[in-house]
């Protein structure tokens, strides 16, 4: 019976179904942003699957954090942007009148530049998702989604015994931990990073950099980043975009050792960018 699951038990479900069917998590085709009369992507398609990790790299102002946000329907919060073409999860249109932005946003999550924890405890800050969506029916339900999403994270044996603290007296690196477990307790699809390490030394970049590689297979990942070492060192696909337009997209290994068009192998050995 549909009313004894739980909203989770019903996402699970649907996700059962699309996991291991070798479809593409997430397909763009023929997409367009424009802000105002400014078209910021011209005609993208691109698949994104589950198993690997995918980086968007180009130059300054390409359009990566453009198209990132239109995975998830972020560009909806900007009133000039409008989009174009068609973008699927699982094979549902996310921009069809029937799609639930809030909804989509938990199967969709987004990890920003700057770690922007809520001015919450630790424990609320991984707790808000959940409640928010009604995954937890029980108290200890919810301590035990925390507990696990903050494990995922690798940052629960630093703040175990401080999940009253506030999520802003954390440093950078950990913030953002706490930010990726607040994604992750939604129990997502895709999660989407936008220069995730930006602001983060090598160190915490390091451990940033450890968890990609853990949460692979999981999630599906998307990661903006300017440094093409870390694209190298967390993807294993690998999308070059160009004024507004995805020049060229495959395997990372590929990409970074022989790609095929001219503006790629220019980017990629500091050509420009
Ligand atoms: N809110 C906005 N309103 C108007 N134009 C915008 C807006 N956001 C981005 N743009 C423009 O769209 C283009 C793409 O910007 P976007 O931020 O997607 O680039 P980017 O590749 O993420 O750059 P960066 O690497 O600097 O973060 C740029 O010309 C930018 O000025
Ligand atoms: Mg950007």
């Amino acid at each position: 019976m549909m009313t004894d699951m739980s909203m989770s038990d019903i996402a699970a479900h649907q996700r059962a179904d699309h996991s291991h069917d070798g479809d593409p998590r997430i397909r763009a085709e023929n997409v367009s942003v424009f802000y105002g009369n400014k078209k910021a992507i011209d005609d993208v398609s691109i698949d994104i699957d589950q198993d690997n990790v995918t980086a968007f790299i180009g130059p300054s102002g390409c359009g990566k954090s453009t198209f990132l946000r239109t995975l998830n329907r972020m560009n909806d919060t900007i009133a000039s942007a409008r989009v174009e073409g068609r973008i699927t999860l699982d094979g549902e249109d996310i921009y069809s009148s029937g799609m639930d932005v809030v909804q989509l946003r938990a199967r969709v999550g987004m990890v920003f530049q700057k770690p922007n924890p809520f001015p919450k405890s630790i424990f609320d800050n991984v707790a808000y998702g959940p409640r928010i969506h009604g995954l937890a029916t029980s108290k200890s339900e919810l301590e035990g989604i925390v507990e696990r999403s903050l494990k995922r994270a690798g940052l629960w044996d630093e703040v175990k015994d401080r999940l009253a603290d506030s999520g802003t007296a954390l440093s950078g690196g950990q913030q953002q931990r706490l930010c990726i477990a607040r994604a992750i307790a939604v129990d997502p699809e895709v999660i989407l990073m936008d220069e995730p390490c930006s602001a983060l030394d090598p160190i915490a970049t390091a451990k940033i950099e450890e968890l990609i590689h853990e949460l692979r297979g999981r999630y599906a990942i998307v990661i903006v980043t300017h440094n093409m070492q870390q694209a190298a060192r967390v993807s294993q696909r690998t999308a070059f975009f160009h004024l507004g337009h995805l020049v060229e997209y495959g395997d990372t290994s590929a990409i970074f050792t022989n790609p095929t068009e001219t503006r790629t192998k220019d980017y990629i050995t500091g050509r420009y960018g």
